[in-house]
């Protein structure tokens, strides 16, 4: 029996933060996950040698099957900018991108070689790598991936080699990178410094930052104030979105902090937080100025996007296309149609992007949309459920290992209701199902659920099992049918968590008298609307809606919990507990059940129980027993 060989393109991002690999077979993408989900280390930056042999293994291939390696450049192109940014800065705003050679195919020796030794490690085989550059690559994971045969494209981020924020056009499989804006004048950058200012994590922390952001006081003089010396004196917004970083204040281009801290807190009058120290009103302000700053420079690329290409519709990645409220303001501001945002924005899409750039880019292979040709409405993700997959012999091994009682189903919609009544009890339920989520969010198979209509879901996720700090909200996962009814929406989709919009009006209730005036938690746990768990202090929500076609177990489940209590939303938090990644495999899922207070586990057909339910008691402040971020 003979038949044609696939053609395969293993994609693998390294070296920064989030390694990660995918591959494609004849352009389709097969397998795609993180480093870190495999060796249990958050953000692991070093080669993805798990995710690479775990691709390659799923799909039946060896190294010596694969037609083409394509890598998301990094150190190299890095340690020459480092070199060069020691000289003058020449800033030149958003310039036209006028070379017309494909760098992406430039000799690297330094990291073909590198890559090499690494590669050899998963078997015979040495296929031509290939090095498409970091930001065509994040081009390249949201327009190859989008339901659009053409479209406009803005990536953003911190920095790539020399760019931070790229304007491009698709069509069919032809991608032209049409303006870009060079280091050290970076948006990502920019949200960075402040993420650092306000006592988080740079790289991961920028979530959180947004998240603060509400709780700023909008009309406060002192929003008021650093925002207008954010503009002033920081970052020179031009009408076109290109920005100039007035490079007095900051410090990542030649030292190894983000900011200068003196000029910095005499010009904001904020002084910088001490990480898990507790957040004050000023640092709330702080975050909402900045978070402002930000959606009014992406607007203004975003209109320049529109212009230069013509096009009625967007998409986007790099790590700042996962600031989901700017993204929110941007769809409402209909500057575009449509918007669609790559699930894994960040640098771990930078695997998938630089495979679909040496498919359709240097194969020349036709852009294809989804399964069912271009423009059908859905993309080529598959819902982002690209990782391992495991089965109830697995989930049973894992029981008799730890002697665990657990009860098998053999009816689905049976389980359903069992769930569905759990959570209705105000149990927590970890919810481990098919194939690990690509990218940041936990999409309903390794997530943890909880009942969003009721007042203590949120605190007791933040303190009995994630272990964090409490200002945020969970993110509700809504039956796409009935998403226009619990969120303002207008009948967009938000599959990947990719998109903030506004609880609808007649869910919101009044808040209490003094409600202003009240400490940060406090204000989080008024119960704002009738499901207070995903609401957050200015009545929006992360939402992720939930399409039978796409992941109809979760579906199922989450019908079967509306069937009971008329509720068509579930709290849907990341399975992991703070530090930690998203678990993987059945025993990560177990041991993160057994070390927290969740109270039930589902992995596939299989709910397990534990032996002594503990009472939920509160005990003493938990605000201080737990660090705050
Ligand atoms: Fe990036």
């Amino acid at each position: 029996m003979s038949h044609a060989r696939p053609h395969a393109i293993l994609g693998l991002s390294a070296y920064y933060h989030d390694a990660a690999a995918c591959l494609l077979l004849d352009g389709r993408v097969v397998a795609a996950a993180h480093e870190e989900r495999f060796t249990r280390i958050k953000h692991d930056p070093s080669f993805p040698g798990k995710a690479a042999a775990w691709v390659l293994a799923e799909s039946g291939l060896e190294l010596s099957d694969v037609a083409a390696v394509a890598f998301y450049d990094k150190p190299y192109l890095k340690f020459e900018r480092l070199l060069e940014t020691y000289h003058a800065f020449a800033p030149r705003g958003l310039h036209s991108f006028l070379s017309a050679i494909p760098v992406w195919i430039k000799e690297k020796l330094f990291m073909r070689r590198m890559l090499r030794d690494e590669l050899s490690a998963l078997g015979e085989g040495r296929p031509p790598i290939l090095f498409p550059e970091h930001h065509l690559s994040h081009a390249a994971s949201a327009y190859f991936a989008c339901p659009w045969d053409e479209a406009a494209i803005l990536t953003v981020d911190g920095v790539g080699e020399w760019a931070t924020t790229t304007i491009g056009s698709g069509r069919g499989n032809d991608l032209t990178i049409l303006r870009e804006l060079e280091f050290p004048h970076s948006v990502g950058l920019l949200y960075s410094a402040f993420t650092y200012w306000c006592g988080f994590k740079v790289n991961s922390g920028e979530y959180k930052l947004m998240g603060l952001a509400p709780y700023g006081d909008s009309a406060s003089e002192r929003t008021m104030r650093i925002e207008q010396a954010i503009r002033d004196e920081l970052v020179d917004i031009r009408p076109d979105g290109s920005i100039l970083l007035n490079m007095d204040y900051f410090d990542y281009a030649t030292g190894l902090t983000m900011c200068r801290d003196a000029p910095f807190e005499r010009l904001l009058g904020v002084p910088r937080r001490t990480p898990e120290t507790a957040l004050g009103q000023e640092h709330m302000d702080t975050a909402l100025a900045i978070q402002r700053v930000t959606e009014d420079i992406v607007a203004r690329l975003a209109a320049t996007a529109r212009d230069v290409t013509g096009q009625r519709r967007l998409v986007m990645a790099g790590g700042v296309a996962l600031n989901c409220v700017a993204n929110g303001k941007l769809l409402r501001s209909k500057v575009f149609d449509d918007i669609y945002v790559q699930p894994a924005a960040g640098d771990a899409g930078g695997a998938l992007g630089a495979a679909l750039a040496a498919w359709h880019i240097h194969g020349g292979h036709p852009k294809t949309a989804a399964d069912d040709g271009p423009n059908s409405g859905r993309d080529i993700m598959r819902g982002s459920y690209l990782g391992p997959e495991f089965t109830n012999a697995d989930a049973e091994r894992v029981a008799r290992r730890h002697g665990a009682p657990f009860k098998r189903f053999d009816d689905f919609g049976e389980l359903c209701a069992e769930v569905a009544g759990l959570l209705d009890d105000q149990n927590v339920v970890g919810w481990f199902q098919g194939r690990m989520e690509w990218g940041p969010r936990a999409l309903g198979n390794r997530s943890i659920l909880g009942d969003p209509r009721h007042p203590e879901t949120q605190k007791k996720l933040n303190l009995k099992i994630k272990y964090r700090e409490g200002f945020r909200p969970f993110a509700p996962s809504v039956l796409v049918e009935d998403a226009d009814r619990y969120f303002e929406l207008d009948g967009v989709a938000s599959p990947y968590m990719l998109l903030v919009a506004d609880v609808a009006k007649a869910r919101l209730k009044p808040l209490p008298r003094g409600y202003a005036s009240l400490p940060m938690y406090d204000r989080l746990y008024v119960q704002r609307s009738d499901i207070p768990a995903v609401t957050h202090v200015d009545n929006s929500a992360r939402i992720q809606t939930v399409d039978a076609a796409v992941n109809p177990r979760y579906h199922r489940l989450i019908s079967a919990f509306k069937e009971r209590t008329g509720c068509s939303v579930v709290v849907n938090t990341s399975f992991n507990v703070r530090g930690e990644p998203i678990v993987c495999a059945p025993g990560d899922a177990y041991r993160c059940f057994m070390r927290t207070e969740m109270d039930y586990l589902v992995i596939q057909d299989c709910l397990f129980a534990k032996a002594d339910q503990p009472e939920w008691t509160e005990q003493g402040d938990w605000r201080d027993e737990y660090e705050l971020d």
